[in-house]
């Protein structure tokens, strides 16, 4: 008699209607039958047993989600199908077994997760995550689900919903548990948002025979990109996919053909590559044909800088470069001279000075001496960040992400080179400088770098520091705190976490997400080297990064509250009886 449960006469059930038993169970009776289901509802958990019951429909009573009494099975998708019980009836006693027919298994999960993702739903999506992550479902694998939905049902190709899904995953080493749920649950949401009502893509076929060489194909690749041949460009990419070429080669061939034109779409394509390739690593190159065919349209369709008009007057930008290029793109290999040590000081001043012209000469120089480009993008990353440091709240809102582009493009470029060093992927770097030399005007005047004037002022209360990010315009307060407590040897990592919990409690945009995500990764980058140079960038990251942060918040916080009503409900938190 393991897991069956004594639940009364079958005759006081039916002059009763219903009843709840042990275990939250809630038994009926109705058109000479018994139901057990769980008593609480699975959109936000009111009393089943309170509900209406009529024509084998349950109809609870807060929103009116409707059940199907005999499968647990819902009407409304919004909601969630309700875990059903085995009943027996013997000698007039009712038996209700305490395992419900519904287990919370994988697969089921997973479906669940897809119809979210289908139906824009966020509740149904965070319940789906919170109960995968309870399952022991890797963050990976509930991802993957939202990668391979964002990469069919839109055909546009890889936007910022993938995106922010990418770095999310990314971020969670960053993340408490409830951190990494959000994280997951934010992601995911916008991949279904940026996918709702958008169709399929459907994928073309590769070339009939495979035989033409990775070589090749990477030249029609090029061109078809050149002349805004999105479809052939496709082709091109599933034909070289189907010749079992390696992923480092599909990185270098796409990256060529992105980098052949200026800093696309205000830096978000080369990020965009970024992100598919960072997420093929992470999942074992899952979905690669989708992955990959889906970054293809946003390469086709950019916008290309060195026709605007800023970057071809006053001073011509665009020349200078062309011609940087021509001095090494058909040298042989230059040999990198890891042992290189450059004033690195230095650098990050010319690059953020008002001569750009001298600027890549130098970068050119560098690069000619063997200077690292790994070294050289991540100090060019630093200076594109200082910007957002110095970053004036007098300047127009919207600039915020003016500065934000030219460093997420910078990181992009910086973690494409130390994926693949490739002399063709070397001329980003040239677009991040000439960016970061656009963007000098919105240092003018510069803030001052945050210092606090005394630091028992603030407290190392992290709830102290969220409570600031309650209210508009903390920029500089916030940046105070954190350099105080930088000062007074907070732990960094920790703070990372508050941060995190400071993006994703709120309605975030788009570019906060990259933000949180390429200050991380950039400060990492920093972390194991000893020098004064390097424990400045990695204050000035965590500047950076509170900074902006600061600037977008409070907002109203609708996700977020909606990912903690699921996490609630998880845990038998009775939401009904609040206020
Ligand atoms: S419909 Fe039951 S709690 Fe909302």
């Amino acid at each position: 008699m393991d897991n069956w449960i004594q639940a009364g006469m079958l005759e006081t059930l039916k002059e009763e209607g219903s009843k709840v038993i042990k275990g939250g169970i809630a038994v009926f009776y109705h058109e000479d039958q018994v139901f057990a289901l769980d008593n609480r509802c699975p959109h936000m958990g009111f009393p089943l047993h309170m509900g209406s019951l009529c024509d084998g429909i349950l109809t609870c009573h807060w929103h009116h989600a409707r059940f199907d009494a005999c499968s647990g099975g819902t009407l409304d998708p919004w909601a969630d199908d309700v875990p059903i019980y085995p009943v027996r009836v013997e000698n007039g006693e009712i038996w209700v077994n305490s395992q419900p027919n519904q287990k919370g298994e994988e697969d089921k999960l997973i479906q669940r997760l897809q119809e979210g993702l289908e139906q824009n739903l966020s509740l149904v999506i965070a319940k789906a995550v919170v109960a995968l992550m309870e399952a022991n479902i890797s963050e990976t694998r509930i991802a993957q689900v939202g990668i391979q939905f964002g990469t069919t049902y839109r055909p546009q190709g890889w936007g910022s919903g993938l995106t922010i899904l990418t770095a999310m995953v990314n971020i969670i080493p960053k993340l408490d548990k409830y951190g990494r749920f959000l994280a997951l649950f934010q992601g995911l949401v916008h991949v279904a948002r940026d996918s709702t009502g958008q169709g399929t893509k459907f994928m073309l076929q590769p070339l009939p025979e495979a035989k033409t060489s990775t070589k090749r194909l990477s030249k029609w690749y090029r061109q078809c990109i050149e002349v805004r041949d999105r479809q052939g460009a496709e082709r091109v990419i599933l034909t070289t996919l189907k010749n079992n070429t390696s992923l480092n080669e599909m990185f270098q061939m796409m990256m060529t053909a992105v980098t052949d034109h200026f800093f696309l779409d205000g830096g978000h394509t080369l990020d965009f590559h970024n992100k598919a390739f960072e997420w093929l690593e992470t999942a074992d190159q899952a979905y690669k044909e989708n992955v990959l065919s889906s970054i293809v349209p946003l390469t086709a369709n950019a916008r290309r800088s060195e026709e605007l008009h800023s970057w071809q007057s006053p001073t011509n930008l665009v020349k200078p470069v062309e011609d940087a290029f021509k001095l090494w793109t058909d040298l042989p290999k230059i040999e990198v001279d890891e042992n290189l040590v450059i004033d690195e000081e230095a650098l990050l001043n010319q690059i953020l000075s008002d001569q750009p012209i001298e600027t890549i000469e130098y970068i050119t120089q560098l690069l000619q001496k063997g200077y690292s480009p790994v070294h050289l993008s991540r100090i060019v990353t630093l200076a594109a960040v200082e910007r957002i440091t110095k970053f004036h709240t007098q300047n127009e809102f919207g600039d915020w992400i003016t500065v934000l582009h030219t460093f997420t493009h910078a990181h992009a470029v910086h973690q494409s080179l130390i994926r693949k060093n490739d002399m063709m992927i070397w001329r980003s770097i040239y677009y991040s400088v000439v960016s970061i030399y656009l963007d000098r005007f919105l240092n003018i005047p510069a803030a001052a770098r945050p210092s606090p004037e005394d630091t028992t002022t603030y407290s190392m209360d992290h709830e102290q520091f969220l409570h600031l990010l309650n209210q508009q315009q903390q920029v500089t307060e916030a940046g105070k705190w954190v350099a105080s407590y930088l000062k007074k040897n907070g732990d960094v990592s920790q703070l990372f976490n508050t941060l995190g919990h400071a993006l994703l409690r709120e309605d975030a945009e788009f570019h906060s997400f990259q933000m949180y995500e390429a200050a991380g990764a950039e400060y990492d980058h920093w972390v194991h080297i000893n020098s004064p140079f390097a424990d400045r960038a990695k204050e000035t990251l965590v500047f950076a990064l509170t900074r902006y942060l600061a600037a977008h918040a409070p907002t109203s916080r609708t996700l977020p509250n909606t990912a903690k009503i699921a996490w609630r409900l998880y845990r038998g938190e009775r939401l009904f009886e609040e206020d």
